[in-house]
């Protein structure tokens, strides 16, 4: 049946969730306090590159399913539910989670909530935010037992909506019936196509979100710690990853060896982890996750390595680095290992020009210091060398015969070019994680 719901904080976590939520034909208002945000969402635009979701936002919007306010008003007093989906981002000065969006969202809320209805968190928080929140909601409306739930988001950027419509599994946390009801009820279309519904309690749920980035991150990072051991001994860690996978009990998702993870999530979420359990007085738990995130910054440092071995110095050196985002099909710049190469070339003295096909309106903002380039043609006119960085698909099916750079020498940042076409075009390949002759 049809609920009425709010989503509270509309940035990629919430826009993502409001349009599916819309779209399985609840009713839903999305909430945000910046205007220019709402101006946007309203014309259809999710303000963020994600493939599909401009057009099922603005399918949702004109159904009348959906519309988007700067505030809470008597819609959120007749709500059932109200999902939480600010952001949690790493405090400035230190490893832990900034949670005091959430906690304005909480006080907020209070002001409309019915004793009835539901309050759920999505955002990705320290494990134990859900009670403390719990505490401030009851503090805040007067009830005794207010609802509270956690159901984390394990979507993707690049397949965020697909994701959110046929998730994985569904975990919710709860304190009482009351909460679980209501949720099966909103997650009625995903649990009658066979998503698996989890009910947890609260710390169980939290904990689930940053356990499952922790092991994905643990993953790549694990393969490019063998990538280092291959890089030395003459081994080739594609091949490795792909012989330890066929063995179920280690799958071959998420062993990509490359430059590493990037993005709004793994980074800050291990950090995140790693903070929490110190406060709890179980920091050696995750004492090897510092190891996870200096392996990872290490891959970066690697591509610097190689580059100045075939150059010398990078002093005036020309580099291309093809790539900004943290993967491709996003335009997220955030702890982007490309972002993270380009700068670092920059600060060794090379003059750097970045690509990307999305991803260059959010690198001007933050580093006027680099130069871009949207033609990837002309990014390739005179450079010394080349990076490739994220593996877009323009990249992947580039003609390396179609470009004109000045010395023909490229970094396989992703392990994803024909090295042999490269080759033939008169380029000198390199790769992370394996030896290549050339
Ligand atoms: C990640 C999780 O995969 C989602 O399940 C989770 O919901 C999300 O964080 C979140 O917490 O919101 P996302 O940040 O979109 O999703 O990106 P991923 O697909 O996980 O990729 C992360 C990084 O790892 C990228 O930089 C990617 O290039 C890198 N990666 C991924 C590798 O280097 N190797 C691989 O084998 C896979």
């Amino acid at each position: 049946m049809a609920m009425k719901i709010t989503v509270i904080g509309l940035g990629y976590l919430g826009t993502t969730h409001a349009v599916a939520m819309a779209k399985v034909g609840h009713q839903v208002i999305g909430i945000e306090p910046n205007q220019h945000r709402i101006d946007c969402l309203v014309q259809g635009k999710a303000g963020f590159f994600e493939p599909g979701l401009d057009e099922e936002l603005a399918a949702q919007l004109a159904t009348g399913r959906l519309a988007f306010k700067q505030a809470h008003d008597e819609f959120s007093r007749d709500a059932d539910i109200h999902f939480i989906c600010v952001g949690t981002p790493q405090t400035a000065g230190s490893m832990a989670a900034d949670t005091s969006y959430l906690e304005s969202a909480i006080r907020d809320v209070a002001l409309y909530l019915r004793e009835d209805a539901l309050v759920v968190g999505k955002s990705t928080v320290p494990v134990g935010t859900a009670s403390k929140l719990t505490a401030q909601l009851a503090q805040d409306t007067g009830f005794t037992a207010p609802n509270l739930a956690w159901n984390p988001e394990f979507l993707r950027e690049g397949t965020a909506l697909e994701d959110s419509l046929n998730p994985d599994r569904l975990v919710v946390g709860v304190t009482n019936s009351r909460s679980e009801e209501l949720l099966r009820e909103v997650f009625a279309p995903m649990i009658s196509a066979g998503v698996p519904f989890l009910v947890t309690d609260l710390a169980t749920a939290e904990l689930v979100k940053a356990a499952a980035n922790a092991f994905l991150a643990t993953k790549i990072s694990f393969i490019n710690a063998m990538a280092e051991i291959a890089e030395v001994s003459g081994a080739d860690a594609t091949q490795l990853a792909n012989a330890i996978g066929y063995d179920e009990r280690i799958g071959n998702k998420f062993l990509r060896n490359g430059v590493g993870f990037g993005g709004g999530c793994l980074p800050k979420d291990i950090r995140a982890l790693i903070a929490r359990a110190e406060e709890l007085g179980v920091g050696e738990s995750v004492s090897y996750l510092h190891e996870i995130d200096k392996i990872n910054l290490r891959r970066r440092d690697r591509v610097i390595a190689l580059l100045t071995k075939e150059l010398g110095s990078l002093q005036a050196k020309k580099i291309l680095i093809l790539g900004a985002a943290f993967k491709p099909d996003s335009d997220d710049v955030r702890d982007s290992p490309a972002l993270g190469i380009a700068l670092l070339a920059k600060a060794a003295g090379a003059e750097v020009i970045v690509h990307d096909p999305v991803a260059l309106h959010g690198v001007a903002l933050k580093h006027p210091e680099l130069e871009l380039q949207q033609d990837l043609l002309k990014a390739f006119i005179g450079v010394d060398a080349v990076v490739l960085a994220t593996e877009w698909k323009e990249y992947r099916e580039l003609d390396p015969k179609s470009v004109n750079p000045g010395n023909k020498f490229i970094i396989d940042g992703r392990n994803v070019l024909d090295v042999a076409l490269w080759q033939q075009a008169g380029f000198k390949v390199l790769a992370l994680g394996r030896t290549i002759t050339n």
